[in-house]
């Protein structure tokens, strides 16, 4: 008698198949800046999406269809929502139902500069009792080499399964660009890195159907270094731009036009633009990352310190070009009327996490200036954990209030601000943007800084 044996499905294939056909459940953890548009992109590529986040208000407001990311448009939430392919808990039993678990937490730094990736052991805590054999497993967090190996795997294995065995596990990172008209998570290629073969054959399968370019690389180590370099190469070019914006200026030349004209060589030559210091969760942050981590090989990373000083200095210039300018018309910082344009980190958005502006009204304000800002995409200054005692709302830009400015300093040159205007009413205008290169006539002196 013969007997047909079924063949044998690994946990793998069985995975494998559920991507192909779009019936494996993705589960996003943190639904921030990165996570909420991912979830998105993921839903989009006709996945079931599962947001998970901490944070019951985010939950509750994603559950009603609203978004608190401003490029995240409401309606898209709530089509998502109301059609049941994204739904959102901060149930951590829910982890079961997953596919795929996404990981895209906080990466900050800590008080003495060292590596905070508290997010990522509590999200692998609380995925672990939950984790089951045929999931996958993906950081998406920016982060050092070696962190999803020698971090993750560990807290993730203490639930008896094994990596590489009954779960998968890779490292993608995430190269989200807020206000990026041009680029989101669709259309930017997507480094993948997963522990063995079958982590990374999975990885290329789920991300596939949702960006234009799945690039697989050796490893996860290669991965994370990959996210590394490429914010480290932006954070060292905005420091030698930095470095040469005060020796231009000192010699009495522009250097955004020496920048305009450098970029017309068509090989060997990437612009990068000075500005009023860095911002937001990763120039400034990710390449301590790999000082930290390089401290262990006995290496250290002059390069990365000398940018962090060249562009910790900034703003601290900034304010010593305004009180300059000041000192032109007559007048001290102590006593004068100053607004500050745009605190948002960058261009656009309406993300003030590490923004130079905030230590620029505090340094203002401790010389005596009356300081006010101005942001169309922030309301009313959020308390940050290194500036408590500056709350402010956003003054609207009336021609009245600009004339009543002693200085009107543009730190972030968002689209929305009438550049026009404001060099039409106010007296003096320093700008760390260039923002104002294309006004007609100005009837106020304008200082570049
Ligand atoms: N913002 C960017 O432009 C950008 C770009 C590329 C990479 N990154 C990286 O992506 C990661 C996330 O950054 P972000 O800007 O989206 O941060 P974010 O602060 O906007 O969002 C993180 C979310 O995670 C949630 N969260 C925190 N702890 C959690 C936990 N234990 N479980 C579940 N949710 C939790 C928070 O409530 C928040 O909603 C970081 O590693 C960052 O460096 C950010």
């Amino acid at each position: 008698m013969t007997v047909e044996l079924a063949p044998m499905t690994s946990p793998a294939d069985t995975l494998a198949e559920r991507i192909a056909a779009r019936t494996a459940r993705v589960a996003v953890v943190g639904l921030g800046y990165v996570g909420l548009p991912l979830a998105e992109t993921f839903a989009w590529g006709g996945y079931p999406v599962l947001g998970f986040d901490v944070d019951e208000a985010k939950v509750a407001k994603l559950r009603r269809g609203e978004s608190y990311i401003g490029h995240i448009c409401p309606e898209r939430v709530a089509e998502l929502v109301a059609g049941g392919r994204f739904d959102v808990t901060s149930d951590p039993a829910r982890f079961v139902e997953a596919d795929a678990i996404i990981i895209c937490v906080p990466t900050p730094l800590g008080e003495a500069r060292e590596p905070d990736l508290s997010y990522i052991v509590r999200t692998g805590e609380a995925i672990r009792p939950f984790l089951r054999a045929g999931q996958f497993v993906v950081l998406e967090s920016t982060t050092y080499p070696g962190t999803t190996e020698d971090l993750l795997r560990p807290i993730l294995e203490e639930s008896g399964l094994k990596a590489g065995r009954d779960f998968f596990l890779a490292y993608s990172p995430e190269r989200e660009d807020p206000g990026n008209r041009d680029f989101a998570t669709r259309n930017i290629p997507k480094v993948v890195g997963g522990m063995d073969e079958t982590s990374l054959r999975l990885a290329v399968a789920l991300y596939e159907p949702i960006v234009e370019g799945v690039v697989p690389v050796s490893g996860t180590r290669v991965a994370e270094a990959c996210k590394i370099l490429e914010n480290t190469y932006r954070a060292v070019n905005i420091a030698l731009v930095n470095e040469l914006k005060q020796v231009f200026a000192a010699m009495g030349i522009d250097v955004w036009e020496v920048i305009a004209a450098a970029k017309t060589k068509p090989f060997g030559f990437q612009a990068f633009y000075p500005g009023p210091g860095l911002g937001g969760h990763c120039i400034p942050v990710d390449p301590f990352y790999l000082t930290w981590v390089a401290k262990k090989y006995g290496i250290n990373t002059r390069f990365i310190e000398l940018a962090g000083e060249v562009n910790t200095a900034m703003p601290r210039y900034v304010v010593e070009r305004v009180a300059e300018a000041l000192n032109d018309d007559g007048k001290a910082v102590k006593g004068s009327s100053i607004c500050v344009l745009g605190v948002a980190y960058k261009k656009d958005v309406d993300d003030p996490r590490e923004s130079p502006a905030f230590e620029i009204l505090e340094m203002l304000r401790a010389r005596g200036a009356r300081v006010s800002y101005s942001d169309p995409h922030i309301p009313t200054l959020p308390r940050m954990r290194h500036h408590p005692a500056l709350r402010l709302d956003s003054t609207p830009l009336t021609p009245e209030f600009l004339a009543r400015q002693d200085c009107v300093l543009i730190v972030t040159d968002h689209s929305a601000f009438d550049y026009d205007t404001i060099v039409g009413h106010a007296k003096l205008v320093v700008d760390t943007r260039n923002a104002t290169a294309k006004c007609a006539a100005a009837g106020c002196r304008i200082v570049k800084a």
